[in-house]
């Protein structure tokens, strides 16, 4: 018999994409050839999303702690975003997807960073599915960024520390319109956070795959779907 349950949708994933590096090691190909896999990853799994009716999408491009890796390949994963959003600009587009990011953008190269300011604007009105880059981004770090925020308007005398909840701490956050983390993917087999979305991902559902993030498929992106679909979620309260 077929199962005619709907599935529940995550409206907000989070994917860490590990083992570009390793993907290469095991074709005998240098880590950046990895990252450029990773790359075309990216792309089928944006469209993927886009047509599973995903709302917000965040990718785990590079953290504030890869910036402790060799510089050629720090300027190669840096080229290849500035090639990426070139190349994936008319699917962003046509696809009425917005394109935000999240983390240090000021520390990106100057190119990279331009293609990247641009695209965020010129698909600024778009609605259909939100794709948030995490570039230089930390959660530890956006979460003091807010404490620090919070901490400013509490010394100016515009702020009661009575009236700082959950609430106002979440719209001092960089990452404040995204919405709370359902579903958070890491791929290559590392039972890890990492450092992402470290608020947000309070109460979201862990799903682990063994593939390199090159390897991974929309088929893949539907055995997490499943998974998710059958997680009793309860928010600290007894479930259905
Ligand atoms: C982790 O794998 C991956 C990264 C640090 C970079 C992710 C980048 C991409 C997927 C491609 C470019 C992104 C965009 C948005 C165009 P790793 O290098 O740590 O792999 P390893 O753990 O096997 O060494």
């Amino acid at each position: 018999m077929i199962d005619k349950t709907p599935l529940s949708i995550p409206r907000h994933i989070g994917i860490i994409m590990d083992g570009n590096g390793r993907w290469a090691a095991s074709h005998n190909l240098p880590r950046v050839a990895g990252h450029k896999e990773g790359a075309v990853a990216v792309d089928r799994i944006v469209t993927a999303c886009r047509e599973r009716g995903i709302r917000v999408l965040t990718l785990y491009a590079f953290s504030l702690q890869n910036w402790v890796r060799p510089a050629p390949e720090i300027k190669a994963l840096m080229s290849l975003l500035g090639i990426y959003l070139k190349s994936e600009r008319r699917t962003i587009l046509d696809n009425d997807i917005r394109l935000t990011a999240i983390g240090d953008l000021d520390s990106l190269p100057n190119s990279p960073r331009k293609a990247l300011l641009d695209l965020m604007d010129e698909s600024a009105s778009n609605t259909g599915m939100t794709l948030c880059l995490a570039l230089s981004y930390g959660g530890r770090e956006e979460i003091v960024a807010a404490a620090r925020a919070l901490a400013v308007r509490v010394a100016a005398d515009n702020l009661d520390p009575a009236a700082i909840d959950i609430d106002l701490f979440s719209e001092s956050l960089q990452s404040r319109n995204l919405g709370p983390l359902d579903l958070l993917i890491r791929t290559s087999g590392e039972l890890r956070i990492s450092n992402f979305l470290l608020w947000s991902s309070a109460y979201c559902e862990l799903y682990f795959s063994d593939k390199m993030w090159p390897d991974f498929h929309s088929s893949d992106l539907d055995e997490a779907l499943a998974s998710f679909s059958s997680r009793n979620r309860r928010f600290g309260g007894i479930g259905k």
